[in-house]
């Protein structure tokens, strides 16, 4: 297939052309910048300049693809209006991407996280949060899986909280982040919340299975691990950093505060069963090894 990727530069993006473009697959990337057209060409896909909010590339990209994998986000966490303006952004973009889609029956792959239940496992079938800091992202979401109806294989493949590639990542890299900046590996709570993760590269195949596979409407757990506790991920980073490890109010981390202390593990058993989907590299607190002083 001749893919259309948003977000194809970045940490799960790369992986995901990287997989596509191994599997026999080509890659139109969405590139808003120099520097990332430059390593869109670089990794073997072609580039097309625009960002998010040029609505007329992205038409332009979707009407030129076999399918579409969509996974650019600014990931703004900087102050509630920042991170609303990114929801906001990325709303349109799929909205203009799904509209461009109906009746062809292409796939449309989006990036979704994996919701958390209070009790138990999430699993493929629970249903996604509308409402919160990131609610309006699974509303995004909800709203192209509904193109079902429409004539466009519309698919959401879950995100763990931490999708990580040499120690760097998702929550556990902005734990890191905060770490360096403040002399504390910290975790809200009493940290025995827990997190789910996955390597890029496992979460990359199951982009690409996705896109050949699966039925219109579906959704999908990228899971590896399905819960590391949240002082344990600390421990690996205050040990990694030469930090002290404590529990630190959830303020500390703003409009994520919040989603930070939640238990939220996750299960993929379904997403295995069904697309034959089998992680194979490192789980988080391995990878985090690779964290550097
Ligand atoms: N990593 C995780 O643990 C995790 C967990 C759950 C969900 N997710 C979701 O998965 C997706 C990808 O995450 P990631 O970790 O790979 O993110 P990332 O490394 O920050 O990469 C973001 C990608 O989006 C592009 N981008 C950002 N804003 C854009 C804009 N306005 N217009 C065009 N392109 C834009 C970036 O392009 P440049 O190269 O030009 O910056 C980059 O290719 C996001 O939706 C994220 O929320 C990630």
């Amino acid at each position: 297939m001749h893919v259309f990727v948003t977000g194809g530069t970045g940490l799960i993006g790369s992986a995901v052309v990287a997989e596509l473009l191994g599997n026999g697959h080509t890659v139109l990337a969405l590139a808003r910048s120099d520097a990332s057209a430059r390593a869109a060409e670089a990794a073997g896909a072609e580039p097309l300049r625009g960002g998010l909010s040029d609505l007329d590339t992205l038409r332009a990209g979707a009407a030129g693809a076999d399918g579409v994998i969509h996974l650019a986000f600014s990931n703004d966490f900087s102050s509630p209006d920042a991170l609303a303006q990114a929801v906001a952004e990325e709303s349109a973009a799929m909205q203009v991407i799904g509209d461009e889609l109906v009746g062809s029956g292409r796939p449309f792959v989006t990036v979704s996280g994996t919701p958390w239940v209070p009790g138990h496992l999430a699993t493929e079938a629970d249903p996604l949060p509308t409402d919160g800091p990131v609610g309006g992202r699974g509303r995004a979401v909800n709203a192209v899986l509904g193109l079902a109806t429409r004539g466009v294989r519309s698919t959401a493949v879950r995100m763990p909280r931490t999708v990580h590639n040499n120690g760097t990542g998702g929550f556990a890299g902005l734990l890191t982040g905060i770490a360096r900046q403040s002399g504390v590996s910290g975790y809200p709570g009493d940290g025995t919340q827990r997190w789910p993760a996955v390597h890029a590269l496992d979460a990359a195949v199951l982009f690409r299975l996705a896109l050949e596979q699966a039925e219109a409407g579906s959704a999908w757990h990228a899971v590896d691990d399905e819960g590391d506790q949240v002082r344990d991920i600390a421990t690996v980073i205050g040990r990694r950093l030469g930090l002290p490890v404590r529990s630190v109010p959830a303020e500390t981390y703003g409009p994520l505060g919040p989603v930070f202390a939640a238990d939220q593990p996750a299960s993929s058993a379904r997403t295995r069963e069904a697309l034959g989907w089998e992680p194979t590299h490192p789980r988080l607190l391995a990878d985090l090894e690779n964290i550097q002083p």
